[in-house]
């Protein structure tokens, strides 16, 4: 299960090709000023434990931060520099463990740090070196992105969780490999709620949440549940850990959480206002919201902006659309449940949108007033729409053209080893500074269409021959497609679907 440099992390299967927006520092940007605090110019930044390097890899490539970032699995690392060279990115990617990298002599000091899925997964003493790294090296002003497993939502699987690993602990062998240890530990587990234990009668969600982890990618759930640490950590003990760094939480890196009215009730947000101290109502909302996974930005320094250096600064922003306009159903999802978006507001902010081109949102402002929406307003509509992830911001034309040339790189090197490889589902956009999901059929359309085919018919026979030369089949409602006809057929449909839903934004991003 771990070899000796792993300290019982999962290492003997790779983790999965993912790519977070939260770790984006332009979408930091906006998170802050919607909270109404000074935001660092992000020159340099850093993510520890960086998994494959898609999010390292695609920020460097899209912006002009200088990004470094460690992972000690060395296929992960391998697979990481093996981009970031072939493409010149410019992104530091070493395969050192965190003690390692934190002693390492030739790094800056960074503007931003950033851990996706780190924290709760390893021991006390790496959290210590952790904190001690950023203490030392993290700039004043600069912002912390960490996620961690949190409580009280973990109350009730928790105990499953501990079961898996017991599970794998005891009667899986070394030998096995990771797939065949969480299979055993899943069909284990699987019969003993089947005998309905009185925990699964006592945790009602139990069955429910179990029945949706069977579905989950293996990788991934190795690399969740099947390390030796496994704390998910309460908010006010998290405040404690970083306090030695002096940071200070700053707001939560998820913009939907900017919206009490999506998440609390009424009656939960008096309750909340009435709590003087802002730890306590963190702690008291992770219990409204029964907080699972918190994704937080912390500060070293916090300053408060002006209303007037907000206003001015949120002005300047600038965003584009990143979803099919159409499609995007005026319905947002907080922890209160489904809530309507009013399609006064939204119907004509989306359709100014709808060019797939950026705004600032002094543009959109003025364009809204006719339709008397107040700036307060547009702005709330935005971090939604960002928040539910059909908007992102758009960094400033210069950064755009810088980093065009590097994005087109990156983009030519993950469409060729898409070719082959399933599991890459993100391409670099120089207008987001970040990446954006384009999905395995999609890129070899881009493929095709980049060399000279013209009709989604030819895009698809290209993409079949392709998979069939490889042994390769569309799954489609669950069911792997048999026949070259249905294979073809499928493909023609989702290249269809992809001029009309997805070329234009794709274009208006700068990806093809
Ligand atoms: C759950 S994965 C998350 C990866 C990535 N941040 C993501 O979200 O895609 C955790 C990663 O941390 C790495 N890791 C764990 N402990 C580490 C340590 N002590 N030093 C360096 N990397 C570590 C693992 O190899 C793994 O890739």
């Amino acid at each position: 299960m771990s070899n000796d440099w792993s300290s019982g992390y999962v290492a003997d299967i790779g983790y999965t090709y993912g790519y977070y927006n939260e770790l984006n520092p332009l979408r930091m940007q906006l998170a802050f000023l919607s909270a109404g605090l000074v935001a660092p110019q992000v020159g340099t930044a850093c993510e520890l434990g960086f998994g494959q390097g898609m999010s390292t890899n695609l920020h460097a490539a899209a912006t002009v931060t200088r990004w470094y970032g460690t992972d000690f699995n060395p296929a992960q690392a391998g697979f990481a520099q093996d981009l970031a060279n072939s493409t010149g990115t410019q992104a530091k990617m070493y395969d050192e463990a965190f003690a390692e990298f934190a002693q390492r002599g030739d790094l800056p000091d960074f503007d931003y740090i950033g851990l996706h899925g780190i924290w709760t997964w390893i021991s006390d003493e790496n959290r210590a070196i952790v904190v001690d790294f950023i203490r030392r090296k993290l700039k004043v002003g600069g912002v912390l992105y960490i996620s961690y497993n949190t409580q009280p939502g973990w109350a009730q699987f928790a105990p499953v969780r501990h079961l898996l690993a017991e599970h794998a602990g005891v009667l899986g062998a070394e030998g096995q490999g990771a797939v065949a240890r969480v299979e055993g530990a899943l069909a284990f587990t699987d019969k003993l709620l089947a005998t309905q234990p009185l925990f699964a009668r006592a945790n009602p969600h139990v069955a429910d949440r179990f029945a949706k982890l069977k579905d989950q990618n293996r990788a991934y759930l190795a690399h969740e549940y099947f390390n030796r640490d496994w704390h998910p950590m309460y908010y006010a003990n998290m405040a404690k850990w970083l306090e030695p760094a002096k940071l200070t939480f700053a707001c939560s890196a998820h913009l939907l959480d900017h919206v009490e009215t999506l998440n609390l009730t009424p009656e939960q947000q008096s309750f909340m206002a009435e709590i003087p101290d802002a730890g306590l109502r963190q702690t008291v909302r992770d219990f409204m919201v029964n907080m699972q996974f918190r994704r937080d930005y912390w500060v070293k320094g916090a300053r408060r902006l002006t209303p007037l250096e907000q206003l001015e600064a949120i002005r300047l922003q600038r965003v584009i659309l990143v979803a099919h306009r159409p499609s995007i159903p005026l319905t947002v999802k907080g922890a209160l449940g489904e809530g309507n978006m009013s399609p006064q507001i939204y119907g004509p902010l989306l359709d100014l949108l709808s060019d797939y081109q950026p705004h600032t949102l002094h543009s959109l402002e003025q364009a809204m007033a006719r339709h008397e929406v107040t700036f307060a307003v547009v702005l709330q509509a935005v971090v939604v729409l960002s928040g539910a992830l059909h908007l992102e911001v758009a960094q400033d034309e210069a950064a755009v053209t810088r980093s065009k040339p590097q994005t087109d790189r990156v983009n030519a090197w993950l469409l060729n080893k898409s070719r082959s490889m399933v599991e890459l589902s993100y391409l670099a956009s120089p207008v987001t500074g970040g990446g954006v999901r384009v999905s395995r059929f999609q890129q070899l359309f881009i493929l095709a269409r980049q060399q000279g085919l013209q009709t989604p018919n030819e895009w698809a026979q290209f993409a079949w021959d392709l998979m069939r030369s490889q042994g390769q089949r569309a799954v489609k409602a669950d069911k792997v497609l048999t026949t070259p006809e249905e294979n073809l057929a499928e493909l023609q449909s989702e290249a269809t679907f992809f001029v009309e839903k997805g070329l234009p934004i794709l274009q208006g991003l700068q990806i093809v």
